[in-house]
């Protein structure tokens, strides 16, 4: 049937674009370079893509523009892991042909691995674009067809534009995707559609609509049960910041409430709320598995200076989290594999004023601490460079995370443990706080190696590790 025919790919361009790749490396400037985090190869990346489980590994595609550090026509980069923490490079999945290859989900259907992604139109003429969803499919999870009847979905129900970053999932006998939009007078809002077959979609419902409050576009939208609750996990542009809250370009933030297959109706109970409180975390996608639903992140932002394009690369991905559901709230955990990455330890005991650790690039700190005292802790270069402070605030009883002046900082009241654990990579920092219920993400530069300094008069009890390499 004409299902079963699939545009193979020009094998010379994809041989040349991975000798460009293998080429190009040997020029990049390791001293940001992350050890154990999803970076590109070479060249850009920003959202993570098609995270699924096929043939015994899980993958880990993204947005990926190989030919310069900057953001350019779309491809998806590809990694693979058999534990979620060590990740191994395969060749580009996919490159544009006239379609930019926007973001997009996978999924396993019998023995391929399907992906539904966004192909991207530039045109002459007004909207200037033309966001349509397109299929692809593997044997091998390392080869991708594009369908040849693309686009298996081509237009919004009202016409509106802005129609990309589908995530498909089966439930019983349907395929079932979400897809990001906005109305005719720019609210962001997620569609639903369902499936028998991924070839001809049925249109069911607005899952969900900003009130004008939660900004003009809903980018890279989810959808999931956890505990007995469903999730709508999404990227809305254009909320304006307020006090502590939406400081940084977009968000990435959920709503929690309940959903049923019958009507299709998605109540919200409880109002959206960032997901992460760093600098740079956005664009997220989760995977069941096996029961445990793990999120990943772009771990940058738009429209800010990303400083390791001038060595040859940009952006990378978070540490992969499990998601829990705690009341109100989300919370992030760091998988229990990553105890797998600790090689070696730095330090075990007191960490009191002026005291300092060196790390060689990587670390994982466990920091315990009477909260009754301000703490405060400088992470920063053996060699200079961009310095970042992290405090606790004991009178009004917040987290900062100060990047030059440049403070995001949430309220934490501990659920459980009262720790911090802090992994640094490089040009990262990942805090999770207690259970995991305040975490921030945030990239910053220092020169040479990291090293964490005690400042004010605290007394502190840290567990420190070395972090082994798990990115080729
Ligand atoms: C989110 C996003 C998506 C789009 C992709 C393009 O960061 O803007 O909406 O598919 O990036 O690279």
């Amino acid at each position: 049937s004409v299902h079963l025919k699939y545009l193979s790919e020009d094998e010379d361009a994809k041989r040349e674009l991975a000798e460009y790749i293998q080429e190009t490396k040997k020029s990049i400037n390791p001293r940001w370079r992350l050890h154990y985090h999803v970076i590109p190869p070479v060249g850009w990346m920003n959202d993570p893509n098609g995270f699924s489980y096929y043939k015994g590994e899980y993958h880990l595609f993204f947005q990926y523009y190989p030919y310069d550090s900057v953001w350019g026509p779309m491809h998806w980069g590809h990694s693979v892991s058999p534990n979620l923490v060590d990740w191994r490079e395969l060749p580009t999945a996919l490159a544009p042909d006239e379609e930019m290859c926007f973001s997009g989900s996978a999924l396993v259907d019998g023995d391929k691995l399907v992906l539904m992604y966004t192909g991207r139109l530039n045109t002459d003429t007004d909207p200037f674009y033309n966001e349509t969803q397109y299929l692809a499919f593997s044997d091998d999870g390392v080869n991708f067809y594009k369908y040849e009847g693309n686009p298996v979905l081509a237009r919004t129900p009202d016409g509106a534009y802005d129609f990309r970053d589908p995530k498909i999932w089966k439930y019983g006998d349907y395929w079932y995707v979400v897809i990001g939009s906005s109305t005719h007078d720019a609210r962001g809002r997620v569609l639903l559609y369902r499936s028998q077959n991924l070839y001809d979609w049925e249109f069911l419902t607005v899952l969900g609509e900003s009130n004008g409050e939660l900004g003009y576009m809903w980018e890279c939208p989810d959808f999931f049960e956890l505990d007995g609750k469903y999730i709508l996990l999404m990227s809305p542009q254009g909320l304006e910041p307020q006090g502590d809250r939406y400081k940084n370009t977009h968000q990435t933030g959920y709503i929690i409430g309940s959903f049923n297959y019958e009507t299709f109706e998605f109540v919200p109970e409880v109002d959206f709320q960032e997901l992460d409180f760093g600098h740079d975390f956005y664009a997220t996608q989760t995977l069941d598995a096996d029961g445990k639903r793990i999120v990943a992140g772009w771990f940058s932002m738009w429209e800010l200076p990303h400083p390791e394009d001038v060595d040859g690369w940009a952006g990378a991905i978070t540490i992969m989290r499990e998601l829990k559901l705690s009341g109100n709230r989300l919370l992030q955990q760091p998988l229990d594999e990553m105890l797998s990455l600790r090689n070696g330890s730095v330090h075990n005991g007191s960490f009191n004023k002026d005291e300092s650790l060196v790390f060689e690039k990587t670390g994982e700190l466990i920091i315990n601490g009477d909260l009754e005292q301000k703490i405060e802790l400088e992470i920063a270069g053996t060699n200079g460079g961009n310095n970042i402070w992290i405090r606790w605030e004991p009178e009004v009883k917040k987290v900062v995370v100060d990047r030059g002046g440049d403070v995001r900082q949430v309220e934490w009241s501990p659920i459980g443990s009262r720790s911090w654990r802090l992994f640094l990579d490089a040009s990262s920092l990942e805090l999770f706080c207690g259970e995991g219920e305040v975490v921030f993400s945030t990239r910053f530069y220092p020169d040479g190696d990291l090293r964490v300094n005690s400042f004010s008069d605290q007394s502190l009890n840290v567990e420190a590790h070395k972090l082994r390499r798990s990115v080729p």
